[in-house]
């Protein structure tokens, strides 16, 4: 697109220390020269301020350790740095850990953002009183959700698109859909102006290492069993982590208020092809490796409870409407990723050596063991 859409300057990014939120800080500095972040991140498990390290602008980058929860502070950011735009992706995020907990999902997920939308609310309809016909214009608070809200697809159905009725399946997708339901009733009752984006499975650099594509590089790396939940012929629509900042961007400057668009890669393989590509790509980047041919690393264990066999998207609303597509195929956009792992050694064992990261482990490793 050529015009570049609604202006944007004070930003705040919640859950920027996190995989995408990280990705999309890189991204946004990059892209956008006039734009100021203000990065709110609680550095659960899951965030981390190695992930913010070598940024093109750090001057454009103001950190914020704090919880979206704490509406003092999150009043304060918005009243300081007079913040225009919010783009929320803190979140608890780990199917599995919502399956073993789903109390903090509750309360980060649902809580949480309403937190954040009742003190946007508040800053921009009361503090700053910016009149209705102005405000789709000035201010634009961006949900970012997923595709889980829609449920499991059968073999044969469609992909899902923004009609698709909600049935999420996990506590995780459960909370995820409450969220979304509360940003479009802020909409709704208020004219808040908001944007939501339902995205597909993410991957690329900076992911935490409980996630299949690096946790799968990680083992492998070590000589670990390559677990596979049940079958191994669960689908996943896979998108680069890079043309996901990409589309929240163009939303951000071109998105219709009120208005949900799905995100996906159109790549939906199944998980054993994933693994085994990933395998693939190792063996020759690392041709010296002592534990090639990787697949051999391959294990099927135990069945995630409630495992959603097949996510798709439908993309043709954000293409038509706003001209994103995705640039990396699945093939491109692992060789990037496996290199990225391979090239960041010190990252991996900055998550490794983590507390609760060895608990999770050695939690998950028994449990499962145990239960195959
Ligand atoms: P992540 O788990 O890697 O990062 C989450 C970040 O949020 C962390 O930095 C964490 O410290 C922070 N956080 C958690 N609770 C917080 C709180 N109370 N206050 C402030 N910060 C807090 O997650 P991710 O994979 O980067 O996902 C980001 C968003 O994208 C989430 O909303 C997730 O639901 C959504 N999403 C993720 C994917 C995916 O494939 N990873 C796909 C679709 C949608
Ligand atoms: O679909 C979008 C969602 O993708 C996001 O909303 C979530 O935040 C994100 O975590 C992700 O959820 P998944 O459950 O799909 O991601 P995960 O990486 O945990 O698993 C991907 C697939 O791989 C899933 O079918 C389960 C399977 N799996 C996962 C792990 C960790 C395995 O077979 N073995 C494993 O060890």
């Amino acid at each position: 697109m050529t015009d570049i859409g609604r202006p944007m300057q004070n930003v705040l990014i919640t859950g920027g220390a996190g995989f995408i939120g990280s990705n999309f800080v890189h991204f946004l500095l990059n892209r956008d020269p006039e734009v100021e972040i203000v990065n709110l991140d609680a550095l659960t498990y899951a965030g981390s301020t190695e992930n913010l390290k070598g940024l093109s602008d750090p001057s454009r980058h103001n950190f914020f350790h704090g919880d979206i929860n704490d509406r003092t502070l999150v009043e304060q950011i918005l009243r300081d740095h007079r913040i225009d735009t919010i783009v929320h992706f803190a979140a608890e995020s780990h199917v599995d850990r919502s399956i073993l907990g789903p109390e903090q999902f509750i309360q980060t997920n649902i809580v949480g953002t309403h937190t954040l939308l009742n003190a946007a609310r508040h800053f921009w309809l009361q503090e700053q009183s910016i009149v209705p016909e102005q405000l789709a214009q000035r201010v634009r608070f961006h949900h970012i959700s997923t595709d889980e809200v829609f449920g499991s697809l059968e073999p044969d159905d469609p992909p899902f698109s923004e009609s698709t009725p909600y049935a999420p399946n996990s506590p995780y997708a459960a909370s995820k859909a409450a969220s979304d339901h509360l940003v479009r009733a802020y909409w709704h009752t208020y004219g808040l102006p908001i944007t939501i984006t339902n995205c597909s499975n993410n991957y690329g650099p900076y992911q935490f290492l409980e996630k299949l594509i690096p946790l799968m590089i990680t083992n492998a790396l070590q000589g670990l069993p390559l677990p596979i939940y049940g079958d191994g012929l669960q689908v996943r629509d896979w998108l680069y982590v890079g043309d996901h900042c990409e589309a929240i961007w163009t939303v951000l400057r071109n998105g219709k208020p009120g208005e949900t668009y799905n995100v996906g890669g159109d790549n939906q393989p199944f998980n054993i092809t994933v693994v085994e590509t990933l395998c693939d790509i190792l063996d020759e980047l690392h041709p010296n490796s002592a534990y090639a041919p990787h697949k051999e690393l391959v294990q099927s264990v135990k069945d995630r409870p409630g495992h959603d066999r097949r996510y798709a998207m439908d993309i043709t609303k954000i293409h038509k409407e706003l001209g994103w597509t995705p640039t990396h195929s699945l093939a491109e956009g692992l060789m990037k990723t496996v290199t990225w792992y391979l090239n960041n050694p010190e990252w991996i064992e900055s998550i490794r050596s983590q507390e609760d990261y060895q608990n999770w482990m050695k939690k998950n490793y028994i449990k499962r063991g145990e239960e195959t």
